[in-house]
């Protein structure tokens, strides 16, 4: 049981203004040329809009009740055809096939908090590509002032839905709560510095080609995100 089947149904509600992503997870997809592996795929915020633009998605993910929504999400957008969704874990994904890019959106990787965890995800993601296939993803880390300002408070980020943030910044460990009318959970995500990341990327064998700041492209300068795009040479 995954904390997410909780919240299926509320996932979409509570990321609703989530989209400055899209486009970036789209265009990079369109560039592949191949299908797209997505780590965590959640309720196919990222995957329908990818299928959409013609590109097949293999979707793992370890919560059945997001890849039922999922599901549902890909019907409504006639797509479902392009969506192959497979119940996993992300460190061990059943996917036999391999493509030219794979990619993790909206921090899950963050729910791994062992750097042997994550090196286990990340050598998975390399073996699900070809040579000179990309993995992109990103992470956050937070700043002093997202957590002064949400600090262990039930804020209400969309109407009816309340989240409450307990960071432990020794630990580097956030554990979110969420509530809806009808449904909540509580999940853990663990943030490194972008320099461990780099080191772990690299002792996984990867290139890195860019850390990104934004989907905008632009150059990681310190702040709360880190959008990577690396190479499996
Ligand atoms: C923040 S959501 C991101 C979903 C989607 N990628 C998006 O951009 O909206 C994280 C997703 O990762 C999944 N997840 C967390 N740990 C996982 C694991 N070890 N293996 C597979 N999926 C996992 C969760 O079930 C959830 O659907």
């Amino acid at each position: 049981m995954s904390a997410y089947d909780a919240i299926a149904e509320l996932y979409d509600p509570w990321s609703r203004t989530v989209t400055e992503d899209i486009g970036f997870y789209v265009a990079e997809a369109r560039k592949a040329r191949s299908a797209v592996v997505e780590l965590g795929v959640g309720t196919g915020r990222i995957a329908v809009p990818v299928a959409a633009a013609g590109v097949p998605v293999i979707g793992v993910d370890s919560s059945a009740g997001m890849l039922e929504v999922c599901r549902r999400r890909a019907e409504a957008a006639g797509v479902e055809r392009l969506l192959d969704l497979r119940l996993g874990d992300l460190r061990d994904p059943p996917v036999p096939e391999r493509v030219r890019l794979v990619t993790s959106p909206f921090r899950a990787l963050l729910h791994l908090e062992t750097d042997a965890e994550r090196l286990e995800a990340l050598a998975a993601a390399y073996r699900l590509l070809e040579p000179g296939g990309r993995f992109v993803f990103d992470v956050f880390a937070p700043s002093v002032e997202d957590v002064e300002e949400t600090h262990d408070r039930w804020l209400e980020r969309e109407p009816g839905i309340w989240e409450r943030a307990h960071w432990d910044l020794e630990g580097r460990v956030l554990t979110l709560c969420l509530r809806g009318r009808e449904s909540e959970t509580s999940m853990r995500l663990a943030w490194l510095p972008v320099e461990d990341w780099r080191f772990l990327l690299e002792q996984a064998g990867f290139e890195v080609v860019a850390c990104y700041g934004w989907f905008d492209l632009r150059p990681y300068a310190g702040g709360e995100d880190s959008i990577w795009l690396v190479k499996r040479p």
